[in-house]
């Protein structure tokens, strides 16, 4: 099978999340990634298909493999059509929640990309965009 250069999944149940994860360790081995950044990448992305889930409500995520100056990479990009996210700093601190989660995923998802960025807006949704390079 050849790798797809990009790919869309819906998210809309728990199997969905463990499909972005399968997903994202796929492409992660498709850009070279040691092992220890596909496990980054694939733990980031379980954390925010689980929030596109849980509180947007369900939504999709893309998923590319990226190349730039010569280096190969995985970019994921989570979308919902949520509530969206009020306070994105308070959001984003450890042990922030409005549900029954430890707080960590947002944070923990900054922390394990090398390109991490979030936007947001109350009524009308969420997207927030990850990166992994080799
Ligand atoms: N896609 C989203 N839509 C709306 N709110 C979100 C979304 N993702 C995260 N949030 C908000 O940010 C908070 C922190 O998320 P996270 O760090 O993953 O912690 P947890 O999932 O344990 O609550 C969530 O409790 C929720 O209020
Ligand atoms: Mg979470």
């Amino acid at each position: 099978m050849t790798t797809p250069k990009i790919e869309r999944l819906d998210i809309r149940s728990s199997d969905d999340v463990v499909r972005v994860r399968q997903l994202a360790r796929t492409l992660a081995l498709g850009a070279g990634l040691s092992l220890v950044d596909q496990t980054k990448i694939i733990t980031a992305a379980s954390e925010l298909a689980r929030n596109t889930l849980d509180y947007g409500g369900g939504g999709f995520v893309v998923a590319e493999l990226v190349e730039a100056s010569g280096r190969r990479g995985l970019r994921l990009t989570f979308e919902d059509k949520g509530p969206g996210i009020p306070d994105i700093d308070a959001a984003l601190k450890d042990g922030f929640t409005t549900g029954k989660g430890m707080g960590l995923g947002l944070g923990g998802a900054r922390r394990l990309s090398n390109e991490f960025s979030i936007h947001s807006k109350p009524g009308e949704g969420t997207k927030v965009v990850i990166a992994r390079w080799k």
